[in-house]
């Protein structure tokens, strides 16, 4: 039988062990443990304490048993307000670090930012020629002169350097500002083994002045292909594939006649067009037809410049003007809105 004077002895010690302990425990997680400790169903120390009162006499029990009830109801809500007291710690925590400054300027609803219309299309064709074999090139904006004229077979002096007016370096009259990306043929040539596949994408500077279809700085995508046997035909399918990619599977192309000095024959590349389904409207005007870009079989001196034996390979190579598959793709009609930095403009896409 528990004497009722240890009974009483144990319940004082278990209180004060109860108050000693939650005074250090400081947050929600030791407090579980804590409850766990005192209040568990099967073995916490209020329980047993509550079990080993039927070892007391029968006459004591009553009494020892309220003792005991109303210390468990005591420490109980001893604990509640600990419980309340952290919860509340923790928010005024929460509070402290993540409080709204209501004095700080308001944010712009928009900071992600969003890819160039151009860089779109760019993207969209650098997918499309790497699925078909081709490597992206890139090659500097000021080059050479014998890299931008006299290799692509336009020699100093010659009435077709006129065709494409550039700004010359101040001082350095042998470097200009590239007038077309045709500048990265022969250098591409000269520091790769035949066969090859490449596209150069890349931003052209010209001196003329400007309208809504002309701007002295515009973007080109080259490409090139030399290997054996590449006939006018195989160009052709790559620039129908690569207009069927941009505008849709029902889009053809025209090739007709064209001059340019780096290729022979040079052709002038249109598509049909896609607004007005070739019937006639105010942007093909009434032709049915759209001019996107300029190709033609590699002319000879090109590739001998480029250390390329024009007896055993040929090539072809084709240039577009990106500023005006991106117009004709978004319905724009003025190309000066793409330097313009405005952002009316540039938000829409
Ligand atoms: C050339 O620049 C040739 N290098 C293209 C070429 C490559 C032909 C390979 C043969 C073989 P052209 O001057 O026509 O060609 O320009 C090609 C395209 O660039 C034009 O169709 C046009 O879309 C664009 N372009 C030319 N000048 C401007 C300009 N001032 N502003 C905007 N786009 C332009």
């Amino acid at each position: 039988m528990l004497h009722d004077k240890i009974m009483q002895e144990k319940l004082a010690n278990l209180k004060k062990n109860f108050v000693d302990e939650l005074q250090n425990v400081s947050n929600l997680l030791d407090l579980d443990k804590f409850e766990q400790k005192f209040f568990s169903r099967k073995s916490g120390e209020i329980t047993l304490l509550m079990k080993s009162l039927k070892e007391v006499s029968a006459e004591k029990r009553k009494e020892l048993g309220k003792l005991a009830n109303d210390a468990k109801k005591e420490l109980q809500e001893l604990l509640d307000a600990k419980v309340f007291g952290l919860k509340n710690k923790d928010k005024d925590k929460l509070a402290e670090t993540e409080a709204i400054d209501v004095t700080q300027p308001k944010l712009p609803k928009h900071l992600g930012g969003h890819l160039h219309p151009i860089t779109i299309i760019q993207n969209k064709l650098e997918d499309l020629f790497t699925s078909m074999g081709f490597e992206v090139e890139d090659g500097p904006e000021l080059e050479s002169d014998y890299y931008n004229f006299s290799a692509m077979n336009i020699p100093e002096d010659h009435p077709a350097r006129d065709m494409q007016d550039t700004f010359y370096v101040k001082d350095h009259s042998n470097w200009v500002m590239r007038t077309h990306t045709s500048s990265m043929q022969v250098r591409s040539m000269q520091k790769r083994d035949t066969p090859m596949r490449v596209v150069i994408p890349g931003r052209c500077f010209r001196n003329e002045a400007t309208d809504p279809r002309h701007e002295h700085t515009f973007y080109q995508l080259e490409g090139f292909v030399v290997d054996k046997n590449v006939s006018l035909g195989d160009m052709k399918g790559v620039l129908e594939a690569t207009v069927k990619h941009l505008y849709g599977k029902n889009s053809k192309i025209r090739l007709r006649p064209k001059f340019y000095p780096f290729v022979e024959p040079g052709v002038n590349g249109e598509v049909s067009c896609f607004l007005c389904m070739s019937k006639g409207c105010r942007v093909c005007k009434n032709t049915g037809w759209l001019e996107i870009f300029g190709a033609g079989m590699i002319h000879p001196s090109v590739l001998k410049e480029g250390n390329i034996n024009p007896d055993i390979y040929q090539g072809f190579a084709f240039g577009f003007g990106l500023n005006r598959l991106v117009m004709l793709k978004y319905n724009i009609e003025d190309i000066r809105n793409f330097q313009s930095g405005d952002l009316r403009f540039l938000n829409q896409f």
